[in-house]
Order: C-alpha cells, then sequence, then structure tokens
C-alpha cells in the first residue's frame, strides 16, 4: 500500500505535471519474467526511478511473447537476459529444458520485436541462463549460458557476428560468465533479471504502450453481458438511412468461401462418404503422438472365432504407401471380422452401398466371403457374398441395401472358407454421395456447405497444409490417383486422413458448388507450432530440397489447368476422369506462418517460380495468424516487397474487438496487396457460436462490403466439427452421422454468400443518439448485385432496443415495390435462431423497424 502510494505520487508528479521538466532524463527498468502460467507469461518490465522502489509495468504484462514450439508445453521465455547494443535491444531466453537452443529477438523500442531466432547451441544438451554481451576487441556477440541437470551443469560460450552462424560451444568457468542478473523484489516476489539505467522516454515509452494494452482490452472485452447496464434507460431510437447512389465502387464479387480443413473430423467420418474407419488398417500409434496404445492397426475393427484369427501384416502390401493389411486364419468356421464405422455406420432403408475390397489368397485357395451390415442386436439389416479368386491382390465388389435405417449399424465380413485370406481397403460407401460421384461427399453435408454459395474454397487448411514438423508438410501430389497408392498420414489434429478426399475431390467439389478451388501449399515451412521433429522444428525444407519442393507447386498449376496432351501431370488428371482443366486460379502459399527468415527465403522461391512460369495465378502470401504483431508487420513488409497480389489474413477475436476495429480496412492502403482474411471468426469465453457472435460478425461483414475494393475473400473458419470429435470451436456447422446443424453463424454466411453484390454504395446512417457506444453498434451495408441488378441492404443492429429507420432510396425506386425481407433476430445467447423471410414493401421513403439484436437484409428486385 506504502508502495503504491509512492507510485502514484512520482506517477503524477512525472506524468501529469504540465512542466515538462519535472520529467527526469534517466531511470531504471528491469527485464524479467516469472513462471506463472508454467514460463509462459513473456518477457516483463519493472521500472524504478531510483533502482530501490520498483513499480511492476503490468502486472504480468507480455511485452514480448516466446513463439517456440506447440502451444501447451512450449512458448516459454524464461530467464530472458536483456541487453542493450547501441541503439538495439537484444534479449535471450531460455526454452526448454531438453532441446539445445537459445531463444533469440531484437527490439529498437521494447514494444515492437523483430522475427524471434531459435539457433541450435548444443548438439547434447540443453541451453539454460543465457546471457549476453559484446566484445568491442573481437567486434563479435558473446553468447554464455549454463547445460546439464540439477547442479550438475556446465558452462559454455559461443560467439557470433550475426546470430546465424555460432562459433562451436566452448566450455568456460563459471567465473567468466557476466554474472549480472540481479534479484528484485516486484510486488513482493523476488525476481530475476537485468537492470538497465535508461533514458526516461523508454520507461515512457512502456507505460504509454501498457496503457494502450489496457485501452484495447478494455474495448476487447466490450459484450453484450454488459447492454443491461451499458444501455440502461436506452429507448427505442429513430434513424435516417440514406444511400447514395453516385457515390459507388466496384467491389470483389468473391467476398464468401469457404475455408475446408480436416480437423474436428471434417473429411474421414465427416464430409468424406466413406464408412469405414481404419479401411487401410494404417491407423497409427503415431497419428496419436504414442498417446493412445490403442489407436493402431486394429482400431475399429474387432474379431470374434475359434480356432481363427486376425492379424496385421505387411509383407508384400496392396500398395506400398499402404503397407498395412488385415490377415484371417480361418481353421473353423463362424469367425467374423466387424468395422463399427466411425461410431456406427448410418445407413437408410432402401438406400443402395457399395462394398469393396482387396483381397489375396496366399494359400492360392478361392474364398467365399459374406459380407452383411448388422443393427447392435445383430440383425442382419443388409447381406451379400463375394467369391476371391485370385493369390495376387485384386479388387471385389458388391452391393448392400439396407433394410433398416439406423444410426449405429456396423460392416461384417464372415469367411465362408477355412484358409488364409488377406484384406486391404475394405470400403463401404453410399450410392448417394453429392451428385453422385463414386468416392463422393456425404450429401447431406456438402448440400448445406452448398447452400452457402461460397465463392471458392480454401482447402486443406489450416494448420493441416503445413503440417506439423517437416515429415507433415501437405503433400498434394499424395492425395491424388487410385485410394491404395495414396498416402495416408497423421493429421495435424491428432488422428489419421486417408487422404480419401484427395485434391481431385476438392477440385471436383469447386466444380460441383461453382466455386473456385483455392488450394494452399507450405511455404517450403512447417506449421510453427510444430510439435514433431526436435527442436521446436521451426526450421524449414532444407535448402538443397527446395527445388523439388517449388517443382511440386508447379505440378499442382499444372496438374489442374494443363493439357493432358502434353503434361504428365494433367494427364493424371485425365486419367482421374477430368479431362478438361480445372481452370486454377488462385494458389495460397503459406499459412499464417512465422514470418523470418527461413520463412523469406522459401516463400520468394515459390512465389517467384509460380509468378515466372504462371503470371496468370493469382499467388495469395500470409502475413501470420494475428491482425498485428511481428509476423503481421513482417508478412506485410515481405508482401511489400514482392508485391504479392494478394495476403491471407487470419485473426479470431472477440466481439468487441470486431465491434471496434470495423475500419480495420477503411485504413488500408489501397495500392498495396489486396487481402483475403482466410481464418476468423468471434470468439466469446467458453467459444459458443450464438447470435452475439454471429450478429457481431454480420456487423463486420459490412465492413468488408465496405472495403471490397481491397478484401477480396473472406472465409470464416472453421468450417465443420463433427460432435464428439471436436477440436476447435466455435465451428460453422457441427454435425453427426444422422444430422447436420448448422449454427447462427451459418445463417450469417448463408445470407451474405446468397447476397453478394459486387457495386457498394455509400450509405449514411443518422441516428437520434449520437453516442459512441450507440452508434458503432448499428452498420449498414448497400450493394448491387450486377447480375440480376438487385439492391441489397444489409442492417446490423446490435442495440437492446428498436431502430425505427427511414430508409431513402430516392435514387433507386420509383414507385413502391415488394422486396425480400430476411430477418435474423433474437437474444445474444441464442444459439438456435433461424432466420425468416417474408416480403416487405419498400418505396423512395419507407420506414422499416431493426428489431433489437438483429441482422435485416433486404432485397430489391430489379
Ligand atoms: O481454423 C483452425 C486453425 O486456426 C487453423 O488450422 C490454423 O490455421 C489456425 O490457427
Amino acid at each position: 500500500m506504502k508502495q503504491l502510494k509512492f507510485f502514484l505520487i512520482v506517477f503524477s508528479v512525472l506524468l501529469l505535471s504540465p512542466v515538462k521538466a519535472a520529467l527526469p532524463d534517466s531511470a531504471y527498468i528491469f527485464a524479467y519474467s516469472t513462471l506463472k502460467s508454467g514460463g509462459h507469461n513473456g518477457l516483463h518490465f519493472a521500472w524504478s526511478p531510483d533502482r530501490k522502489n520498483w513499480y511492476a509495468i503490468g502486472p504480468e504484462m507480455r511485452f514480448l511473447f516466446c513463439d517456440y514450439g506447440s502451444w501447451g508445453s512450449e512458448k516459454r521465455l524464461v530467464t530472458p537476459f536483456l541487453f542493450r547494443d547501441k541503439n538495439t535491444w537484444r534479449c535471450v531466453w531460455t526454452l526448454n529444458e531438453y532441446d539445445g537452443v537459445l531463444a533469440f529477438a531484437t527490439s529498437e523500442n521494447l514494444t515492437y520485436w523483430h522475427p524471434q531466432i531459435y539457433p541450435q547451441l548444443m548438439m547434447n544438451g540443453n541451453c539454460l541462463e543465457p546471457e549476453m554481451n559484446f566484445d568491442e576487441k573481437s567486434g563479435k556477440y558473446q553468447i554464455s549460458w549454463l547445460s546439464g541437470k540439477g547442479s550438475d551443469k556446465k558452462v559454455w560460450t559461443s560467439t557470433t557476428n550475426d546470430f546465424t552462424e555460432f562459433q562451436p560451444a566452448k566450455e568456460i568457468q563459471l567465473k567468466d560468465r557476466l554474472n549480472i542478473r540481479e534479484e528484485i523484489l516486484i510486488s513482493g516476489n523476488a525476481e530475476t533479471g537485468t537492470v538497465h539505467k535508461v533514458e526516461w522516454a523508454v520507461v515512457e515509452h512502456l507505460l504509454d504502450f501498457k496503457k494502450l494494452e489496457d485501452f484495447k482490452k478494455i474495448q476487447n472485452n466490450e459484450s453484450t453481458k454488459e447492454d443491461s447496464v451499458r444501455f440502461a434507460g436506452l429507448k427505442t431510437l429513430n434513424a435516417t438511412i440514406t444511400i447514395d447512389a453516385n457515390s459507388n465502387k466496384k467491389i470483389s464479387d468473391k467476398l464468401i468461401g469457404i475455408f475446408f480443413e480436416d480437423i474436428n473430423y471434417a473429411a474421414d467420418g465427416g464430409l468424406y462418404a466413406e464408412l469405414i474407419q481404419n479401411r487401410d488398417f494404417e491407423y497409427n500409434p503415431l497419428d496419436k503422438k504414442g498417446r493412445d496404445k490403442s489407436w493402431n492397426s486394429y482400431r475399429s475393427w474387432s474379431f470374434s472365432g475359434n480356432d481363427a484369427s486376425f492379424t496385421v501384416d505387411s509383407v508384400k502390401p496392396l500398395h506400398v504407401n499402404n503397407p498395412h493389411y488385415a490377415v484371417l486364419n480361418i481353421n473353423k468356421m463362424g469367425a467374423s471380422l466387424k468395422n463399427e464405422g466411425f461410431s456406427g455406420i448410418a445407413v437408410t432403408a432402401g438406400d443402395k452401398y457399395d462394398f469393396s475390397v482387396f483381397v489375396r489368397n496366399p494359400d492360392k485357395k478361392s474364398k467365399k466371403l459374406l459380407v452383411r451390415l448388422v443393427d447392435k442386436e445383430g440383425n442382419v439389416i443388409a447381406g451379400s457374398s463375394i467369391k476371391t479368386t485370385s493369390d495376387k491382390w485384386k479388387k471385389y465388389q458388391t452391393v448392400l441395401t439396407s433394410s433398416k435405417t439406423i444410426s449405429d449399424a456396423s460392416l461384417e465380413i464372415i469367411p465362408q472358407t477355412k484358409g488364409i485370406i488377406h484384406l486391404d481397403m475394405i470400403s463401404l460407401f453410399p450410392q448417394r454421395t453429392f451428385k453422385n460421384h463414386k468416392n463422393g461427399l456425404r450429401e447431406d453435408l456438402a448440400q448445406v456447405i452448398a447452400d452457402l454459395h461460397p465463392r471458392f474454397v480454401r482447402f486443406p487448411g489450416g494448420c493441416v497444409s503445413h503440417g506439423d514438423g517437416l515429415k507433415n508438410i501437405y503433400k498434394w501430389e499424395n492425395t491424388i490417383g487410385p485410394l491404395e497408392s495414396r498416402v495416408p498420414q497423421r493429421n495435424i489434429w491428432n488422428y489419421h486422413q486417408t487422404a480419401g478426399l484427395g485434391y481431385f475431390e476438392y477440385f471436383q467439389f469447386c466444380e460441383d458448388i461453382g466455386a473456385e478451388p483455392l488450394p494452399v501449399v507450405a511455404a517450403g515451412v512447417p506449421c510453427q507450432n510444430s510439435s514433431t521433429g526436435g527442436a521446436g522444428q521451426q526450421g524449414g525444407i532444407p535448402m538443397c530440397d527446395m527445388d523439388n519442393y517449388t517443382q511440386t507447386v508447379l505440378n499442382l498449376i499444372e496438374w489442374a489447368n494443363g493439357d493432358p496432351k502434353k503434361s504428365t501431370w494433367a494427364k493424371k488428371r485425365a486419367e482421374a476422369g477430368h479431362p478438361k482443366p480445372f481452370n486454377l486460379k488462385y494458389i495460397g502459399i503459406g499459412n499464417e506462418d512465422l514470418i523470418n527468415d527461413i520463412f523469406e527465403e522459401r516463400f520468394t522461391m515459390i512465389y517467384n517460380a509460380v509468378k515466372e512460369k504462371y503470371p496468370e495465378i493469382t499467388v495469395i502470401g500470409t502475413v501470420g495468424p494475428f491482425n498485428e504483431g511481428t509476423d503481421y508487420v513482417e508478412g506485410w513488409k515481405i508482401a511489400d516487397k514482392l508485391h504479392v497480389p494478394m495476403v491471407d489474413e487470419h485473426y479470431y477475436q472477440t466481439p468487441g474487438w470486431f465491434l471496434n476495429n470495423n475500419d480495420f480496412y477503411d485504413k488500408y492502403d489501397r495500392n498495396k496487396s489486396k487481402v483475403y482474411l482466410g481464418e476468423y471468426a468471434a470468439h466469446l469465453p467458453g467459444r459458443p457460436n450464438n447470435l452475439e457472435t454471429a450478429l457481431t460478425e454480420a456487423h463486420y461483414l459490412t465492413a468488408i462490403e465496405r472495403n471490397g475494393d481491397v478484401v477480396s475473400m473472406t472465409s470464416y473458419a472453421p468450417l465443420l466439427a463433427k460432435e464428439g470429435f471436436v477440436n476447435w470451436n466455435p465451428d460453422m456447422i457441427y454435425f453427426n452421422n444422422t444430422e447436420v446443424k448448422p449454427t447462427v453463424g451459418y445463417q450469417v454466411q448463408k445470407i451474405y454468400g446468397q447476397n453478394s453484390g459486387d457495386i457498394y454504395f455509400k450509405s449514411t446512417v443518422g441516428l437520434s443518439d449520437k453516442n459512441e457506444d450507440v452508434t458503432k453498434r448499428v452498420a449498414v451495408s448497400v450493394v448491387r448485385d450486377s447480375k440480376s441488378n438487385d439492391l441489397i441492404i444489409k442492417m446490423v443492429n446490435l442495440l437492446p432496443v428498436e431502430i425505427n429507420a427511414a430508409i431513402n432510396l430516392k435514387d433507386f425506386i420509383v414507385s413502391e415495390k415488394i422486396a425480400t425481407l430476411i430477418l435474423l433476430k433474437g437474444n445474444p445467447a441464442d444459439r438456435k435462431v433461424m432466420p425468416e423471410s417474408s416480403e416487405i414493401k419498400v418505396s423512395e421513403n419507407f420506414s422499416y423497424v431493426f428489431p433489437p439484436y438483429s441482422f435485416s437484409t433486404i432485397r430489391i428486385r430489379k
């Protein structure tokens, strides 16, 4: 308390006094971190006027955040050591207790930090409690650190000119270190760090930064929860809305698209209609990093029978990319191999299901297999049989017709002949798929997606695109061709991807729904949050392999667009059933990567190669996972430098952020790269998808339409989530094996997707209450769709009161007309609101009442 009083006095004398001369020339700062939240809270500062009394600028305020390794256990910033090197601050810190890696970052102002680097300084051993110094004599930086465990630690040192190349580590004595860390009492806790005498402006900047962050926090935390207090006494408002026909601009006609990622079982067990789980016996403990012992080749399969066995083998497999297969050794009849599907197999009475299997009879004896679907009680609801004749791998097929509609059938394979039989790629596919394609998509899910009327589909992710470590980078070419030759792999979201839903299927889906395909390939680097591959795995594909990798990106374009007569890649597409080009126009390179030198070198290489060979393709770069910060700034720098046509921005933010940053793109330079807002969603605590988040997104999308000259595309993320298998919330569409459950957020996307335009008209909203808290919660966007010539007015009211609006359309219509109104309204916490459509009369000047918490779309036909 005493300390606080002292602080307040000093602070007010220093900051509030109008007399600048009262400010000191210098003060002290203390750089430290705490072990709170496992050391994840980043770099902190305290300041002192006299080196005795210290005041935390925080507490726990994060001035530098570590971005090493995966979320959870990594991303730690421990024992930081700050060093001032002329006008540059350098910070070095401990990352963890096992990797031989240290972290470095530099900053000119202690608040904006340049990309972090994590050099490997020890091949065997860890790097702890680093220190650094500049040796004037040699002109080199000296780093030292401890390595070892407990009291058994040795001291090591290395030198570097540039923080890229380091001299081999040498052992030194503890006394040869600087040993200048100090222990300071901060808010009653002893903290260890470095003390620096600085100009007062440095302290002032840190304090200002903190004030700004506090202000942002207040804004970001705004939600409808406080509306009863915030708007206590607020009465029905009046508004005049005037739309100016003469003030208009062309905007993108591709604003609403979808982001498809195989997260939350979106693909296998989801959109991909295959009903058999682990059909290829390729489930691997590594899919789940060995954490689930039952996750192996046997997963989802069960076997019963006497004097009979089921094993998995890999000798002479069906295909080298699919090394495992089932071996049934039947000495006595009655054995059965059963698959439970993805938590049950959902079937519909009267529907037909294609069963197929690759079989080999190693004992050269033909065999008969009964194939049937059974319900939980063991009743047979569909049955057929196949005769397997070959001692080589051969595909056999039959059709099962279900006599019942149930959600939890199982598939049974019952050998009718004794002997040994090898089975692989055991598949059951509904004949009824979206557009009836073989190896197609689940009809109901695909239809709900198609109803969004998305102008493009981004795939295969997200993090799935760049993968968990170098070995997990998604390789598009592994996902085409016969199913048995595709390469299944670990899904970064800790499950298995069969690649049954591969690039051909993605492109075909795009064509089916009239959307542009937008594949995203890794920029030669894996996910910045990678947890496999060692040492944080934030390195890139070795430069000696980058030519080959770049070629695979060019091959993708050739595969999609080339002439099958001239190109082997295009021939593969034709062989798969699509001789005509897919007409690929966009390609994303990178997914919210860590933007550092490693990234830049590889991105530039791929970008230049694509630009040179396929100048007609729009390349989309990446600017990190947030709407600000190092990756955002550095990503934009690269985009500016290379004149990348478009960049992919990502931000998941609170409703308060979206509300208070409605002008985010109003400030963008129209001469720079265009923007693809590739991942966004409003996140509330608990991560619901409710009317509040949906209205917030609708409100922000009015700003997107207003800025449709700079923002070319957007996609809410993620798209799909299977109940019971959710990695991430909120999502746009939830589903289970039999139901599809679009969210309120989906309704907003659908309204925008079905009511988009390509010409934007400026409108002005005059509200009877001019309070900013009120005005910022009302948003209007007016567009015209040139194809239909319809005028579309979208209005969001995020207030708890009605607004009586007088809408002036005199520049647009002369006589009364009937328009369609789509209205979404309810309580902010509602999760199950559906839009209602009706007809309303509109005229030159008409009135409309915006209900509280509502999104209204008025479509006026030509
Ligand atoms: O949309 C879910 C994930 O969020 C994506 O995979 C990743 O790009 C982002 O961090």
